[in-house]
C-alpha cells in the first residue's frame, strides 16, 4: 500500500509563489515514490468559519471535501505565505473547518496520527520563516506531527523560473531530502 500525500499552499493568488513550491514539493513526493494529491484552496471556497453558520447550514460542503481528502492521507506538505509575521488567514480558517467532527468521524480525525513537513516562501529576506514557528505549534496541537526540517525560502522573485521550478538545484535537493523523510516516516508508521 503506498503512502498518500495531500499538498496544499495557504494561497488563493494565481501567481502564488507558494503554490509554485507546493507543486514543486508534490513532484518531490511522487518521486519518493508517495501517492500525491495536490489541491489548490481555490478550488474549495470556504467562508469565514462562524459557529451559528456551522449550527444552521452544518460543515461546510468544501470542508468536507478536503476533509475526506485528509482522512485519506497519511501525511501533509504545507507551504504558507507570512502574512504579518504569521501563516495565512486562508491557512487558518481552512484549518478551523477541517477540524470539526463529522458525521462519523472521531475527534480531530483528519488530523490525528498524520505527519507534515511544513514550507514558506516570500519576496522578503526571511523566506516567512516567522509563520513556520506557529504553524507548526497550530498542527502539533491538533495531533499531527511535523518533521523537525522546515525551508523558508527567501526572495522568492528569484527563486523559481518562468516555469515555476526552483532555480537552485541544492535547494531541490534539500525539499527532496525533507519529502524523502516525511515518506519514509508515513510509510513506517502505516506498517506499525
Ligand atoms: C497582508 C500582508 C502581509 C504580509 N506580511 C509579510 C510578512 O510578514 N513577511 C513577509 O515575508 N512577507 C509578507 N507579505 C508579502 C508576502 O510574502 C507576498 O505577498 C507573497 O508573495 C505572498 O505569498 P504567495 O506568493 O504565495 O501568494 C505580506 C503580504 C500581505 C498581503
Amino acid at each position: 500500500m503506498s503512502v498518500k500525500i495531500l499538498v496544499f499552499a495557504g494561497s488563493l493568488r494565481k501567481q502564488s509563489y507558494n503554490k509554485q513550491l507546493a507543486k514543486v514539493l508534490a513532484n518531490c513526493a511522487e518521486k519518493a515514490g508517495a501517492e500525491v494529491t495536490y489541491v489548490d484552496l481555490a478550488d474549495f471556497p470556504m467562508p469565514i468559519f462562524n459557529e451559528d453558520d456551522e449550527a444552521e447550514n452544518g460543515i461546510h460542503e468544501n470542508a468536507l471535501k478536503l476533509k475526506q481528502m485528509m482522512n485519506d492521507s497519511d501525511g501533509f506538505l504545507i507551504t504558507s505565505p507570512e502574512y504579518n509575521g504569521s501563516y495565512s488567514g486562508l491557512l487558518k480558517n481552512t484549518i478551523d473547518w477541517a477540524s470539526r467532527q463529522a458525521d462519523g468521524e472521531s475527534v480531530l480525525q483528519s488530523f490525528k496520527n498524520k505527519y507534515a513537513a511544513i514550507f514558506a516562501t516570500s519576496p522578503g529576506a526571511f523566506g516567512g520563516l516567522r509563520g513556520l514557528g506557529q504553524l507548526r505549534l497550530l498542527l502539533s496541537g491538533i495531533g499531527t506531527t511535523v518533521l523537525a526540517d522546515q525551508v523558508a525560502i527567501p526572495k522568492a522573485a528569484e527563486a523559481f523560473d518562468e516555469q515555476g521550478l526552483l532555480v537552485s538545484e541544492k535547494r531541490l535537493q534539500t525539499l527532496q531530502r525533507i519529502t524523502t523523510e516525511l515518506v519514509k516516516t508515513c510509510n513506517r508508521m502505516k506498517l506499525d
